[in-house]
């Protein structure tokens, strides 16, 4: 009885020590590089930090479907309309390029955010590669909160994950 109590406990601890112990998609780093006022919000540019290895999916040259297939998440939901203004102007905006291991776009004050992020740098590009997946996502998984990703998006050569979610650093 006493060893089973034991033996329980020691499970418990050896799972709970396991799942603390697993990185999340939060655990790259990753420094705001440039805040640009947009409307009553402030869009915010991320990049990985300087010398940071680039994200958990680092990229590989490969051949990419570019098919954006879809998947709606249910947590990092961010707002429904600050993520219709963000993919707006990614639109109106396409042209603006963005530079230095980008790796993430957004709109919103801070505990309020709708994010464009997608899963490895891929280099500079005009922010416009990012619309088709983004408003795609906006579109699939439509609502007050909205949380999604995009797999096989062929981004400035790159075959990534894009995502609008309510954090920089993915939806996942
Ligand atoms: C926008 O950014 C500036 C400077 O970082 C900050 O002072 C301001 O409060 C921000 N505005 C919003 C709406 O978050």
């Amino acid at each position: 009885m006493q060893f089973s109590k034991l033996f329980i406990g020691a499970v418990v601890a050896l799972v709970v020590g396991l799942v603390e112990g697993v990185p999340t998609d939060d655990s790259y780093p990753l420094v705001i590089s440039k805040v640009v006022p947009m409307g009553e919000y402030n869009l915010t540019y991320w990049s990985d930090a300087p010398g940071s290895v680039a994200g958990p999916n680092a990229f590989a040259a490969r051949a990419c479907s570019g098919t954006n297939d879809m998947t709606c998440s249910g947590s990092h939901k961010a707002t429904g309309s600050i993520c219709q203004q963000l993919v707006n102007s990614l639109n109106t905006n396409s042209g603006t390029v963005i530079g230095d291991s980008p790796r993430s776009i957004c709109l919103g004050q801070s505990g309020n955010e709708c994010c464009v992020s997608w899963s490895a740098a891929v280099g500079s590009m005009p922010q416009g590669d990012l619309f088709n997946a983004a408003n795609k996502i906006f579109q699939d998984c439509f609502g007050s909160t909205i949380s999604g990703l995009a797999r096989n998006v062929n981004l400035n050569g790159g075959c990534v994950t894009e995502c609008l979610s309510n954090r920089a650093t993915g939806c996942s």
